[in-house]
């Protein structure tokens, strides 16, 4: 993209309505803001998105960025937080703090982790090998999308621990049958399923920054499927011949299918509703992600932080529940823990690290996050996440 055409578009995503303040803010910021230089400047995750913003091409940006229709989900995201109010308890010890968890018999000394997002390599160079970099060196979960730049393989040996694999299914089953076999080949005890996916969203934002006209959009993205799958590396090698489209339905005959060939844990990202959590149960999948994929599926939706509590009280303990969408502050971690969540992912914020300074800005994204959730369990009286109770939050009254 020549200068020209850049300014052009940064300029009209300044003009854009989509971006006048109510939903601006929260997705674009303003480029002639100042930047930071180095991880270390950073005060907080949002530091990040400046510096990212600067280094990544805007049609990447629009990608990383959009939300449905007017992004009202993505900004519903952030501002459910606000809903609830942090109730602090004093005199307790905490002087040591401990903010690490238990998932799947599994201790992670954070209970932050890294959510599957697709095609790193629109961000940085060295795409996901970057961000399992920073995830190892951050002690994050990392969670590989079906649609990452690089191979299970490669960044699985980079990651040097067991990642979770997150699998789109396509008509294809050997292709799902195939990926499953991969994931397992590197040791991935956990399968993510995404169910909020079952076609294209309407990407508003990522469209208006697309332009296929220019030559280098051109030199990465080939037109249809299965090309697109081609330009990630994880399909490397399988035949895709058969395929006919890049997302499908996940049914329970599906998930039964899944369950037939492989012994990982199956977690159902996308559950945002107490009644498909009932039935994630009774289906028997392991365990559950209460995500609206970061605002980028649907467009109305209540934020995550808001529906988490009718997932919980469906599932009664019987499984783990974890959460993403919207996640920025250490006080929205402890938010999501008080409510019960096990865990918790993060998806742009890490983005933002990649694409301003690769592995260390996602380590130091990481690390933000573990040091602020660190402060508010100190302040609270929870020198440990099992400390961490419902009463430690209330709902704001309507
Ligand atoms: C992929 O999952 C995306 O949200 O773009």
């Amino acid at each position: 993209m020549s200068a020209h055409s850049r300014r052009k578009f940064l300029e009209y995503l300044r003009n854009s309505p989509l971006l006048l303040p109510a939903a601006g803010a929260l997705v674009a910021q303003d480029p002639a803001s100042k930047a930071i230089g180095s991880p270390d400047e950073a005060l907080n995750v949002f530091d990040f998105m400046t510096a990212a913003q600067k280094k990544i091409m805007p049609q990447h940006w629009a990608y990383l960025m959009t939300g449905a229709d007017d992004d009202l989900t993505v900004k519903a995201n952030r501002e459910g937080f606000q809903l609830f109010q942090i109730r602090p308890r004093r005199f307790v010890d905490v002087l040591q703090i401990d903010t690490s968890v238990e998932v799947f018999g599994q201790r992670h000394t954070s209970p932050v982790m890294v959510a599957p997002c697709g095609s790193h390599g629109a961000f940085h160079p060295d795409a996901e090998i970057a961000t399992a970099r920073g995830a190892r060196d951050g002690s994050a979960q990392m969670i590989l999308s079906t649609y990452a730049s690089l191979s299970i393989r490669d960044v699985a040996k980079e990651y040097g621990r067991p990642l979770w694999f997150q699998l789109y299914p396509t008509n294809d089953f050997e292709v799902t049958r195939e990926l499953i076999r991969r994931a397992e080949a590197v040791g991935a005890p956990v399968l993510v399923l995404t169910c909020d996916s079952p076609a294209g969203a309407n990407r508003e934002t990522q469209r208006r920054g697309w332009d296929k006209k220019q030559p280098q959009c051109r030199a990465c993205h080939d037109t249809g499927v299965p090309n697109y799958l081609r330009e990630h590396r994880t399909f490397d090698g399988i035949d895709l011949s058969r395929v006919r489209g890049h997302l499908y339905p996940i049914t329970w005959d599906l998930v039964e299918r899944v369950r037939r060939v492989t012994s990982m844990k199956i977690v159902m990202k996308g559950v945002v509703t107490g009644e498909d959590a009932e039935l994630c149960v009774k289906n028997g999948v392991d365990g559950i992600i209460v995500s609206n994929h970061g605002g980028r599926q649907e467009e109305t939706l209540l934020s995550t932080i808001e529906v988490l509590p009718e997932v919980i009280d469906a599932v009664s303990g019987k499984i783990p529940v974890l959460i993403d969408s919207g996640f920025r502050r250490g006080t929205d971690v402890f938010k999501a823990l008080a409510l019960g969540a096990k865990a918790i992912c993060i998806g742009r914020p890490y983005l933002w690290g990649l694409g301003a300074f690769g592995s260390a800005g996602v380590q130091r994204v990481l690390e933000l996050l573990k040091a602020e959730l660190t402060v508010v369990m100190r302040m609270s009286g929870t020198p440990a996440v099992a400390n961490i109770t419902p009463r430690h939050v209330r709902r704001r009254p309507c």
